[in-house]
C-alpha cells in the first residue's frame, strides 16, 4: 500500500506535531523534511559548500542535536533558497514519499512540488503570535534563551524568504486542505487531519 499524506505551512504552525502523531496513528513512515535543510545549513555554517553539502547528506547528519535552534532554522532557510540545493534533496524524499506502507512528509514544498500526487495534502498555519508563543515554549524547554519577541521576528524573518524564494516557495497545493491551528487543541488539529485521511482513505476503497 502506497499512500502520500504532504503536510506543508509556515514556521512553528505545528506540521511537526500533527505529522509525528498521524504517522503514528496510522502507522505510516515519517519524514520532517525541514531536518535536510536545517542539516545542510549547519554543514554549510561550518564551511561546507552548500551543493555538496546537500549532495552528500547521511542520514546520520539528521540526529545532531543542535538542528532545532533558531540559528539552525535560519541556514537553513537560507540555504533552501538555491535550487542546486533542493535539487540535491528530491531523489530522496520522493522515494521516502512512495514508500510501501504509507508516509507523512512535512515541509513547505511536499504538496506542490516533491509530491504534487500525494493522496492527503494539509497546508497547517496560525497566527504568528501563537506561532512564536510556541516555539518559544518549544526552545525554552531546551534551555534556549531567546525572547518570545526575538524567536517571533526570526520566523517572520523565514517566513518571508520562504514565500518570497523563486525555488519552490511556500504556498498552499491548490487541493490542499487549509487548517488553521490557532484556536485549536493539538488533539483537536490531529483529529482533523485523521478525518481527512480516513475520508480519502474510504473514497480510494470504492
Ligand atoms: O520547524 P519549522 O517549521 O520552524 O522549520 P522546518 O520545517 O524545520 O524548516 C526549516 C527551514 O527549511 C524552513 O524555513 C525552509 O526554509 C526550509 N524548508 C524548505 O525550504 N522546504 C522544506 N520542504 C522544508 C523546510
Amino acid at each position: 500500500m502506497r499512500f502520500t499524506v504532504a503536510i506543508d505551512g509556515p514556521a512553528a504552525a505545528g506540521k511537526g506535531t500533527i505529522s509525528r502523531a498521524v504517522a503514528a496513528h496510522f502507522r505510516f513512515a515519517h519524514l520532517d523534511t525541514g531536518l535536510l535543510y536545517r542539516a545542510v545549513g549547519a554543514k554549510v555554517a561550518e564551511g561546507a559548500d552548500p551543493v555538496a553539502a546537500a549532495e552528500g547528506l547521511d542520514l546520520s547528519d539528521l540526529a545532531r542535536g543542535d538542528l532545532r535552534s533558531a540559528e539552525a532554522g535560519q541556514a537553513a532557510s537560507r540555504v533552501a533558497a538555491l535550487p542546486e540545493v533542493r535539487a540535491a534533496l528530491v531523489a530522496f524524499q520522493r522515494s521516502f514519499a512512495r514508500r510501501e506502507g504509507g508516509a507523512v512528509l512535512d515541509g513547505r514544498d511536499i504538496g506542490t512540488v516533491i509530491c504534487p500526487e500525494a493522496e492527503v495534502k494539509l497546508f497547517v498555519t496560525a497566527s504568528d503570535a501563537e506561532r512564536a508563543r510556541r516555539r518559544w515554549l518549544e526552545l525554552a524547554a531546551r534551555g534556549g534563551a531567546q525572547s518570545e519577541a526575538e524567536i517571533l521576528a526570526d520566523l517572520r524573518e523565514r517566513d518571508r524568504r520562504d514565500r518570497e524564494r523563486e525555488a519552490a516557495p511556500l504556498r498552499p497545493a491548490p487541493d490542499a486542505l487549509l487548517l488553521d491551528t490557532t484556536e485549536l487543541t493539538i488533539d483537536a488539529a490531529v483529529n482533523k487531519a485523521i478525518e481527512a485521511i480516513e475520508l480519502r482513505q474510504a473514497q480510494g476503497r470504492e
